[in-house]
């Protein structure tokens, strides 16, 4: 099973990622974790030149192509061959990220995102997609106020303009009407255990008996 988390920044996907993955080791299943962008070696070096703040001047078509480049080298070293191992990937984003934020906010087309996806991931796609929903400013203040604390550097998308996180959000909602059976908004805007909850409650019905 393929498992991706999608979302607005600042919405708690990687705290709710770990407490699945989690939960999911406790039960007994192998799962392979992968981050896009950055989820190899190779994806990290690529990760660096894209979320670098100071890349001001990379142009749209590359960084639509880098998104694509980190992804190709997790699908084949790491997602295709975790998948056919018969393990569970839980994956931090990947091409409905494209599609929302270069696609639709950066408006490069749905269809240019959709034919590098075909060459990039071959017909791997998540069985589900856990979309953490929950307002911009909300989770761009939380993402600001922990990219201050931790003087990241890896801000160039966050400091993109509010028009910008608004057009991706309104865009997962799409993408949610969209494929009601894969992508599943879950209200992010609660206690994290309420979250947590929320997702395992769509999580659980899916799993097979982990082998023990
Ligand atoms: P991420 O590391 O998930 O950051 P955060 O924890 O703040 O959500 O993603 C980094 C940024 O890259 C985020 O603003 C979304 C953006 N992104 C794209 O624009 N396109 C993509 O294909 C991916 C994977 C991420």
């Amino acid at each position: 099973m393929f498992i991706t988390f999608e979302g607005v920044d600042g919405g708690g996907k990687s705290m709710q990622m770990r407490r699945l993955i989690d939960r999911l080791n406790e039960l007994g299943y192998r799962v392979v974790v992968n981050v896009e962008p950055g989820g190899t070696r190779i994806g990290r070096q690529v990760r660096s030149i894209l979320l670098e703040a100071a890349n001001k001047e990379l142009s749209a078509t590359a960084e639509l192509l880098l998104f694509f480049a980190s992804r190709a080298q997790a699908v084949d070293e790491l997602v295709r061959p975790a998948l056919e191992s018969g393990a569970i990937v839980v994956s931090d984003r990947f091409t409905d990220s494209t599609m929302v934020y270069q696609g639709v906010a950066r408006g490069l087309g749905q269809d240019v995102v959709r034919d590098l996806d075909r060459i990039a991931c071959r017909g791997i796609r998540p069985h589900i997609t856990l979309c953490l929903d929950m307002d911009v400013e909300a989770g761009l203040a939380r993402a600001k106020a922990r990219n201050t604390a931790g003087g990241a550097t890896e801000t160039r998308l966050d400091d993109e303009s509010l028009e910008f996180h608004h057009k991706a959000r309104a865009a997962y909602h799409e993408l949610a009407r969209q494929e009601p059976g894969r992508v599943k908004l879950v209200n992010a805007d609660q206690h994290p255990d309420a979250v947590a909850a929320e997702i395992w409650d769509l999580i659980e019905p899916l799993l097979r008996p982990a082998m023990t």
